[in-house]
């Protein structure tokens, strides 16, 4: 089947102030996939996220990108107000803490009517049918009470399906799901990445899962970026990437985070954490916590080199692995 293209990024950045939040980002969704963006707490994943969604104050940050392709249109030529319009409706975004998303004065039903009535043209009534199919199809059981209830009254799991119902409600092409499922517990979490499946598989959108755990991305996601201090370290189809990771960061997160079927006795954490953007070390930014340091390493930050099959890895052992790296492919 011929897969179209979804989604294209191409060199991203967002600046505040003098700092670089994040440079460089490419990213490739085709529609109906799901591309998994990982990366530990800090890397910059809701950042570009929330570029990508124009959910920036322009006041405050600069974002920069060459393309923003959704869909045939390019974003970044949109004025706001085109721009208000795709959001929640073609492009929409789930957020980590479904309670401080959802709206506490507000029943389950009235926010999904909202959703609906500013982007569809729908009288009340049947705003709150199509509402209550919505939460049937997120699968809330005793869908026509909890219509009537307020967002505290659910479970963790339920009421991120509520954010689900909202985020689907118009239909978008693409759903930006930022982690999730973090807060809730793994059983769960389980249930709502399979939802999420289930759904896409009915509806054919594209999903970009934003998440720190590169056991979640292998069992969901098709292609993945591994996001480092700000920029996209490794990226490929994801089975290509467990097999035979070619960044040593991604090495650490397969490590710490091994898919699901797989026995290991021990975690192993990559010691230290993410450097803050002003505390970005010179050349590779992995460097001072990479088991494979040299003085080489701190020289220039590494552009990413093919490895073949779509592979491309930011680290100069690339040259330890045999094969010559493949020429870049030309990115348009
Ligand atoms: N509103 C903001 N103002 C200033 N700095 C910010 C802002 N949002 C993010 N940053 C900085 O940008 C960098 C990337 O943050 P981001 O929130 O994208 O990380 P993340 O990968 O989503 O992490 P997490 O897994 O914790 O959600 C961090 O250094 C963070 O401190
Ligand atoms: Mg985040």
């Amino acid at each position: 089947m011929q897969q179209t293209q979804l989604l294209t990024v191409r060199d991203l950045g967002v600046r505040l102030g003098g700092l670089h939040l994040v440079e460089g980002v490419d990213l490739d969704l085709a529609r109906g996939r799901t591309h998994g963006l990982v990366g530990e707490s800090g890397s910059g994943k809701s950042v570009t996220a929330m570029a990508i969604m124009r959910l920036f104050d322009p006041r405050l940050f600069q974002v920069r990108a060459r393309r923003i392709a959704f869909d045939g249109r390019e974003l970044t030529d949109l004025d706001n107000r085109q721009m208000r319009r795709i959001r929640g409706a073609e492009i929409s975004m789930i957020f980590q803490e479904p309670m401080t998303a959802l709206n506490p004065v507000l029943t389950v039903g009235e926010q999904i009517i909202e959703t609906l009535l500013v982007h569809q043209r729908l009288g009340r009534a049947a705003a709150r049918r199509k509402a209550l199919e919505m939460l049937e199809w997120v699968r809330i059981p005793a869908a026509a009470r909890r219509l009537d209830e307020y967002p505290h009254l659910l479970s963790g799991g339920m009421r991120q399906r509520v954010m689900i119902a909202i985020a689907i409600a118009c239909r978008p092409k693409l759903l930006i799901a930022d982690e999730p499922t973090t807060a809730l517990d793994v059983t769960i979490q389980a249930q709502i990445l399979d939802l999420l499946h289930e759904l896409q598989t009915e509806m054919g959108m594209g999903i970009l899962l934003i998440t720190h755990d590169l056991g979640v991305v292998a069992g969901y996601a098709d292609e993945v970026s591994v996001m480092y201090a700000g920029r996209i370290v490794e990226t490929g189809g994801t089975a290509q990437i467990y097999r035979t990771p070619r960044h040593p960061y991604t090495e650490g997160l397969i490590r710490s985070h091994p898919p699901v079927d797989r026995d290991v006795d021990e975690l192993a954490t990559i010691p230290g954490g993410v450097p803050q953007p002003h505390l970005r070390p010179p050349g590779c930014r992995f460097g001072p916590r990479c088991a494979h340091h040299r003085a080489a390493c701190d020289l220039a930050d590494p552009p990413l080199i093919g490895h073949g099959g779509g592979q491309r890895a930011a680290c100069i052992r690339h040259a330890d692995y045999g094969a010559p790296p493949a020429p870049e492919a030309a990115h348009g």
